[in-house]
């Protein structure tokens, strides 16, 4: 086989990290090769050297043989290298066609309505339920990854960079962009993958390359690695409990919520959550799992018979945080981080209370308060001060999860909450997950990864079609009676 890519050396430093440390990586024709490391090893910076989107310190590139690197993206994509960024650039305001077409030069000789119809040829083929002609503001994130997906395919290029493509997409939709990667690699394209699922990278990759805090540790053919060594070379160390649980659910009620309803997604829904209890929410993208959050939080319109915490009576208010409801949303980038400011504003933004003396803000007490936030939850930063954009998807989780905890809710509604992140700092979430329940908060976990839900949860609701559809108790909760639940068909 063709080597077509192929670094060495490769260095890249931001102030106060190194990003890649002589990294070395190779690419063959027509292979799918994964890239794994945990949040914060440099995957993505390495991507964004091959792309074109950072020049690196020092080190060479080869493309085809010949010792050259792209200057642009847009020189990247001319050279057949095209890329799926881990944040997503699309414009809000254009329509799913536009984006596609937008630094498609070809695209001046078309007419909309033509541009439309080639577009909606493009996601038929790939079987991709969206309009072309829908702005993509309108979109939710599985769709404007899809997106994504097919405007990196539109441009035929002859290697494919996909950064997390899966995270945000549903099993399904996982399984048609693996068939298409089937595809591609027999027209010879090469794919390089990064996920952090590793069940995903034993079924798609040929061959992996493991990073780990910007060097290299190894790479050698998927079928030859074992699932802990590969766990191994990323984190540096074994796991040994990959779902740690020890909360303690007490017999006191904290949270009740009868006959919810939001908007158009959810109707009719009751459950009640005890102190130190994990309960957990199910159920297909689609299906209301994520509205119940953002309608008990306040960030959508609904109304409920009754909704209790702690004892007390609430009706629907913008501001259920007043009232110990506590949510960490899913587009930790559109509700959860300011991502211009750095760590310490985003942590103080939404406990200013505790900083702020007559009026002014103690910048020596939020110092403090934000290094020890980055210590309790070993965020990954090189200064308090960095930008929130530049931390890597994992370690802006964890701050999301430090600046709402610091609030001291009684209720929390987890949403996604280890979506994006690596092995590593996923235990680390369960982690703070038992921790919480047993200081007494009510967790509610929503998550659409059935083997975390499974092993964490005390109860589990499941969501059908904006209704739910059960609750399990410990005993019945298993992967099977979710899926019965979730489709609503026997299987
Ligand atoms: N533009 C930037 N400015 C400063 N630091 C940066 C920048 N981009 C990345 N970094 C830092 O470089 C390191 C590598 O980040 P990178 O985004 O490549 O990690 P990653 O392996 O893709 O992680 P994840 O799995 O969380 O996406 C991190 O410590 C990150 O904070
Ligand atoms: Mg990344």
């Amino acid at each position: 086989m063709k080597k077509i890519l192929e670094l060495k050396n490769i260095t890249k430093t931001f102030p106060g990290v190194v990003a890649l440390n002589k990294v070395k990586f190779d690419l063959y024709e027509g292979e799918v090769h994964a890239l794994l490391g945990e949040n914060g090893a440099g995957k993505s910076t390495l991507i964004k050297i091959i792309s074109g989107v950072y020049r690196p310190d020092s080190g060479e590139i080869f493309i085809n043989g010949r010792n050259s690197f792209f200057t642009s993206p847009t020189e990247a994509i001319k050279e057949g290298v095209a890329t799926i960024h881990q944040e997503l650039n699309l414009f809000e305001e254009l329509t799913v066609a536009e984006n596609i077409f937008v630094g498609n030069i070809e695209k001046f000789v078309f007419t909309k309505s033509r541009m439309i119809k080639i577009t909606e040829k493009l996601l038929n083929e790939l079987k991709f339920p969206i309009k072309a002609d829908e702005k993509v503001k309108n979109l939710n994130t599985s769709e404007k990854q899809l997106v994504s997906i097919a405007k990196a395919l539109s441009l035929n290029a002859k290697i494919i960079i996909m950064d997390e493509p899966t995270a945000t997409i549903t099993e399904h939709e996982t399984k048609r962009l693996f068939e298409i990667i089937k595809d591609l690699k027999k027209r010879n394209i090469s794919v390089i993958f990064i996920s952090h699922r590793l069940e995903e990278v034993f079924e798609i990759s040929d061959r992996v390359t493991v990073l780990r805090d910007g060097m290299f540790i190894g790479s050698g053919k998927t079928s030859e690695i074992s699932k802990e060594e590969l766990i191994k070379m990323m984190v540096g160390r074994k796991i040994e409990e990959m779902y740690p649980k020890f909360n303690v659910v007490s017999n006191k009620e904290i949270f009740r919520v009868e006959n919810l309803e939001v908007g158009n997604f959810v109707q009719n829904v009751s459950f009640n959550v005890n102190k130190g209890e994990i309960f957990g929410i199910a159920g297909l993208v689609g299906s209301g799992k994520l509205e119940i959050a953002l309608g008990i939080y306040g960030y959508l319109r609904s109304k409920w018979d009754k909704l209790i915490i702690d004892g007390q009576a609430y009706m629907p208010s913008k501001n259920m945080l007043k009232y110990g409801v506590a949510l960490v949303p899913e587009d930790r980038k559109k509700m959860g981080l300011v991502l211009d400011m750095d760590i310490m504003r985003n942590i103080i933004l939404q406990n200013a209370n505790e900083v702020t003396k007559f009026g002014k803000i103690s910048w020596k007490k939020s110092k403090e308060i934000t290094n020890e936030e980055v210590n309790k939850y070993s965020i990954k930063v090189s200064s308090i001060k960095q930008k929130a954009k530049t931390l890597s998807g994992g370690n802006q989780q964890k701050v999301v999860l430090s600046k709402v905890l610091r609030k001291k809710p009684k209720i929390i509604f987890l949403v996604e909450p280890t979506r994006g992140i690596d092995v590593g700092a996923k235990v680390e979430v369960y982690n703070i997950v038992n921790r919480l329940a047993n200081e007494g908060v009510g967790v509610v976990f929503i998550s659409s990864e059935l083997p975390e839900i499974v092993s964490l949860c005390d109860r589990v609701l499941v969501m059908h079609r904006g209704r739910a559809t059960g609750i399990l108790s410990k005993e019945e909760i298993n992967q099977e009676n979710i899926l019965k639940l979730a489709t609503g068909v026997d299987i």
